[in-house]
């Protein structure tokens, strides 16, 4: 099989990685790409937020599948185009992917189909949101409708903070994601991500993981893409994962399909877990849906499953997951961030990095690579977040370990990290 992934961070190489190991994988070109996928697999420059030179390339390089990596070329309609030209593609479509791309439209869907998550209401001018955030009182979360690169939600502590992100978003900072605003109760409680495969009308667990999106240790600073993860989230245990799957993905999926636009791809529920203060029972609410693997998430999703990916995303595309079975291992894996100084407020580029040639590259020690590129043989900084030392271990304490191990190995000034990844499970 022919197959392109589409997009250039961490995930993608973390994805690349996966199903290169599958012999099913004939040819694998990634495009962008970044300095580590070059070493697994083919780069390909390619505009793929454009899904007609998306098709062309696929029918230009006779591409039997396509994975679909972030949710940009999701929300811009390029799974509809190449599933349009006949090309097996996993991923949702334009319609299904508002999942992730419009807040006000997950809040409905949930509504439709009573997924327990916080009370909201919607607004498409400042002076009405302003009276809402006044009669709810704070702390409340104000959220942007669009896609806004993870930077549109405010969890306001305080009502002026709230009525402050009114303005912002009205006054166009979010530009056109933020022309109509969601506003949310604040829902308390431990945050995991749950991920599911859905070819439509199949749904399938298919992992949990914990994300750290905080920029300092103890979860402080400002918030990131994600500083780092781990899997399995103990927090999600097989009873909570049965309560998701049973009040919020099954009824949201079935909602999907009743609407005549089914979700094929994969959900990744964000979730809040807590105490319901009434009945007293251990409950997960919906915070929200993206219509992707998470990142880092995905990273230390890859490194546990392996080549079997390949199988159950080919499997999702053809719908039929009814027959599909995820093999796990009692294994745990790990993830922590390496980022430009800086991040996530302004950072250098171009930065030396060292040492990667000496770490060990096997099924437990994976350094993937989200913002690089190779120069005159020469790996340097080109991102924000920029390495994702991975490793995967028997227990999380011996993931955390290796680890930190590999990341002590690596020669870069210029970039930091946290040092306390995993500490909510350890
Ligand atoms: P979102 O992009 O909707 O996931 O929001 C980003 C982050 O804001 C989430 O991961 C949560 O940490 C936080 N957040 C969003 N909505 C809520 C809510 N209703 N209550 C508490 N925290 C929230
Ligand atoms: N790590 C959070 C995300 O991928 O949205």
């Amino acid at each position: 099989m022919n197959i392109l992934i589409l997009g250039g961070g961490g995930r993608e190489h973390a994805l690349a990685w996966a199903v290169k190991q599958n012999p099913k994988c004939d040819r694998l070109i990634v495009a962008p790409g970044n300095a580590g996928i070059a070493q697994i697999a083919e780069c390909a420059a390619l505009d793929i937020l454009d899904a007609g030179r998306v098709v062309a390339f696929c029918e230009e390089n006779a591409i039997d599948f396509v994975i679909v990596g972030p949710e940009a070329p999701l929300a811009a309609g390029v799974a509809d185009a190449t599933r349009a030209a006949g090309i097996l593609t996993f991923g949702p479509s334009q319609a299904a992917a508002q999942l992730e791309a419009s807040k006000r439209f997950t809040k409905e869907v949930c509504d439709a189909c009573a997924a327990p998550t916080a009370a909201w209401a919607r607004f498409t001018e400042a002076s009405p949101a302003k009276d809402y955030i006044r009669e709810k009182g704070a702390p409340i979360v104000v959220k942007a409708d669009g896609l806004a690169a993870g930077k549109g939600v405010i969890v306001a502590m305080t009502e002026a903070e709230a009525l402050a992100a009114i303005d912002d978003m009205f006054g166009g900072e979010f530009g056109e994601a933020g022309a109509e605003v969601v506003i949310e109760e604040f829902m308390q409680g431990e945050e995991a991500s749950f991920f599911i495969l859905s070819d439509g009308t199949t749904a399938l667990p298919f992992g949990t993981a914990q994300d750290h999106k905080r920029v300092g240790d103890g979860d402080t600073g400002p918030n990131t893409g994600g500083m780092g993860a781990y899997s399995p989230a103990p927090v999600l245990t097989e009873a909570l994962q049965a309560q998701a799957m049973e009040r919020i993905v099954l009824p949201t999926i079935r909602e999907m399909a009743r609407r005549g636009t089914p979700y094929q791809g994969i959900l990744y529920a964000g979730l809040m877990i807590d105490d319901d203060p009434q009945s007293g029972e251990r409950r997960a609410r919906l915070v929200e849906y993206n219509c992707r693997f998470g990142d880092p998430e995905a990273q230390v999703l890859m490194m546990r499953l392996g080549a079997q990916v390949l199988d159950h995303l080919i499997a999702t595309a053809d719908q039929r997951l009814a027959q599909a079975k995820v093999n796990w291992a009692d294994d745990h894996a790990l993830s922590v961030v390496l980022a430009a100084k800086g991040y996530p407020g302004s950072y250098q580029k171009g930065s030396r990095i060292g040492g990667l040639e000496d770490l060990p590259q096997d099924s437990r020690h994976m350094v993937f690579h989200a913002g690089t590129t190779a120069k005159d043989g020469a790996t340097l900084a080109s991102g924000g977040r920029v390495l994702n030392v991975t490793a995967r271990g028997d227990s999380l304490a011996e993931a955390r370990d290796e680890a930190y191990k590999m990341v002590d190995a690596i020669d870069w000034p210029e970039g930091f990290c946290r040092r306390d990844i995993g500490w909510r499970a350890l």
